[in-house]
């Protein structure tokens, strides 16, 4: 048996070979473009005596038999115990005649002209490209790529075989496949527990776990890979971004996910999990199995929402913790609570004082931000009074953020995710474990050639810090603290790593007036940066892999003695029609980032796109 990853693989090769085979040049013949796809099929049919072990199987081969010699046929006979058929081609002497084999479903081939006088060329108008044969075709296609659309479908079709469908053609056969592929879906929750078995077996040290309801059906699942909760807890911030993403797949559920900053400001996904919607218990449920997953005391910052339970949950089972409101759901739901009405420009002055509060490093300049907001809306500040700043203003909030303010940090991974989401539970987890092993591998193989001490990202910013400093003048004042002038004055202690801007303390990264006094005493920078942007610290977050499961086939035979668990699939909740894509609400007055449909990449969009095209 060959394991599924690799048929995974070899299918995909295959494809991607299909895709990518270069466009035959104009003048090949068609009979040699098209033998190419169909050449496997010139053989279905070896002639009289050959066996088939239904009707069905012997109409199938029959239709690919034509399709390979490109001729196209029709039936005199045809039913379940006899099938005889003619080219169609008008005095073409071409037939073939197959019955059943009494007491038995077997069918064999009694009679064969082979000989054609025709051109055979009138299968280019597809009479034999059936549904079936199309959703047969495509079926292998669709379970990489689900939103292969009928379009594509034609045009793959008339390229490889030479067969022009129409788009209804298309769109039915499409269906088909999904149907038939709905078998798998079913199966792969049934799989779940020995797949989670074999991610632990592979991976020791990761967490793979799930849980049904009472009617055994698939209720939520938790993974998260050793190399992840190593590299997070040797190498990243405490600090962690919870997220969720909903799925439009077939058992519509939501994808909860844990991210962390790597020490180059790149996403490095810790855990996720799937579930049937956001709720307090499923976030309650994610955040104790991300507890059991971690072996750390330390202190974690949280970057999440605020609602969902997410604020007692983070708080009873993290005790300890930080947890910052996501500014972004803070604002919605500012926009959202407010019963007055105001116009689009006056709630997007509003939304930028609201983050210029929360960037605020001192509490005179927070008190400042609000109080314009005030002038526009009594409302508003009280709202925000009540909102507690402390969980989400730099000037008061207790935790590290590093600047970041918003839980959505993690967008390659959940975009990642939505490229997988309408796969079987298994596959698609199994796609996502194979992104992340790729990425720490491109990584840990990309950081072995850095040779400054500290990251590309970190080395960037402290260049660009140092070259305000020749503006500074730094004047001593007692033992560690030092007065810095320059447009303002600022005090530093260069022992406790403070300076009033408080730009040291929320970066980790020291301001261009404690480079200064760094300078002045003649000691290097990097001895005052935080050890997370460490070339080292970068290196020791991706020195663990993750490694394949190479088998997600359940074993056929079970061991009798062992009570097997089954999962069946949670109830579809699917509204029919056309699925709806999300949409963060408010997304006129909230800034978002920038994304790339191309590359999916963040803070460009497709046309300043740099990913070299393959
Ligand atoms: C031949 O018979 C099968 C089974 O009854 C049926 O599905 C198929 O459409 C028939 N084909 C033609 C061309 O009549
Ligand atoms: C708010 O209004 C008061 C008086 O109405 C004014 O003095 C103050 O400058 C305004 N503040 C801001 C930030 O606009
Ligand atoms: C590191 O950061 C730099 C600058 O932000 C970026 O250009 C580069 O692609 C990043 N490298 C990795 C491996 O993430
Ligand atoms: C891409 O972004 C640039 C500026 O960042 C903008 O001028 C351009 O219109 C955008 N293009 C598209 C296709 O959105
Ligand atoms: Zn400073």
């Amino acid at each position: 048996m060959i394991p599924i990853m690799l048929m995974f693989i070899l299918k995909i090769s295959r494809l991607i070979h299909l895709k990518l085979s270069p466009i035959p040049p104009l003048l090949a013949s068609n009979d040699e473009k098209h033998a190419k796809g169909a050449q496997q099929w010139q053989n279905t049919i070896t002639g009289v005596g050959q066996r088939f072990s239904s009707v069905h199987e012997f109409r199938e081969s029959l239709r690919k038999y034509a399709i390979a010699h490109q001729f196209a046929f029709r039936y005199k006979k045809n039913d379940s115990h006899r099938v005889t058929v003619k080219c169609k081609a008008e005095g073409c002497p071409w037939r073939i005649h197959a019955s059943r084999l009494s007491t038995t479903q077997l069918i064999c081939i009694k009679k064969m002209n082979p000989t054609h006088t025709c051109e055979g060329s009138v299968v280019t108008t597809g009479h034999q490209a059936t549904r079936s044969w199309v959703a047969s075709i495509i079926k292998e296609k669709l379970k990489v790529f689900p939103n292969y659309k009928p379009k594509d479908i034609v045009n793959d079709i008339k390229e490889e075989y030479g067969i022009q469908l129409n788009y209804f053609q298309a769109w039915r056969g499409k269906e088909i496949a999904k149907e038939q592929l709905q078998g798998s879906y079913k199966e792969a929750y049934n799989q779940l527990p020995f797949y989670c078995d074999k991610i632990m077996e592979t991976n020791p040290g990761s967490l793979a776990t799930f849980t049904t309801k009472d009617d055994s059906s698939f209720e939520r699942l938790f993974v998260s890979f050793h190399a992840s909760l190593y590299g997070f807890v040797q190498g990243c911030r405490p600090l962690l971004f919870l997220d969720s993403l909903p799925l439009n797949s077939k058992y519509q559920g939501t994808l909860l996910a844990a991210t962390a900053a790597d020490g180059n400001d790149s996403v490095f996904p810790v855990a996720f999990a799937l579930v049937d919607a956001e709720t307090n218990d499923n976030w309650h449920w994610f955040l104790l199995q991300m507890k059991t997953a971690l072996s750390t005391s330390c202190p974690i910052t949280f970057v999440a929402d605020k609602q969902k339970g997410l604020k007692e949950s983070i708080a009873e089972i993290f005790e300890g913790s930080f947890h910052g409101y996501c500014l972004r759901y803070l604002s919605e739901k500012l926009i959202r609570d407010l019963k007055e009405q105001f116009s689009h420009e006056v709630k997007r002055l509003m939304i930028e004082d609201f983050n210029a509060a929360a960037y605020a490093c001192r509490p005179e300049i927070f008190q400042r931000c609000i109080e314009s907001i005030k002038n526009i809306s009594l409302e508003a500040y009280n709202w925000i009074l009540q909102s507690e700043p402390q969980n989400w203003a730099n000037s008061f909030f207790q935790g590290a953020r590093y600047n970041y303010m918003t839980s959505n940090f993690g967008e390659m991974f959940y975009s990642w995710v939505s490229d997988a989401h309408e796969l079987p539970i298994t596959q698609m987890v199994d796609v996502i474990r194979g992104k992340i092993m790729e990425l720490i591998y491109t990584r840990r193989a990309d950081s072995s050639q850095w040779l400054t001490r500290l990251t590309p990202s970190a080395e960037e910013k402290l260049e660009k810090e140092s070259l305000k400093v020749h503006s500074l003048q730094v004047l001593l004042s007692a033992g560690s603290i030092f007065e810095v002038r320059g447009e303002s004055v600022e005090v530093v202690d260069i022992d406790r790593w403070d300076c009033s801007c408080k730009d040291w303390q929320l970066t980790g990264l020291p301001c261009c007036h404690a480079l200064a006094v760094i300078g002045c005493i003649g000691r290097s920078p990097y001895d005052y940066c935080s050890r997370y942007f460490t070339t080292e610290s970068y290196q020791l977050t991706y020195s663990e892999s993750v490694h394949p499961v190479p088998n997600v086939d359940m074993p056929l035979e079970k061991d009798s003695s062992q009570v097997a668990v089954t999962v069946t699939p949670p109830p579809t909740r699917r509204p029919p029609g056309r699925p709806t894509t999300k949409k963060y609400g408010q997304q006129d007055v909230v800034k978002r980032q920038l994304q790339c449909s191309r590359c999916k990449g963040l803070g460009h969009n497709k046309s300043t796109c740099k990913v070299v095209e393959c």
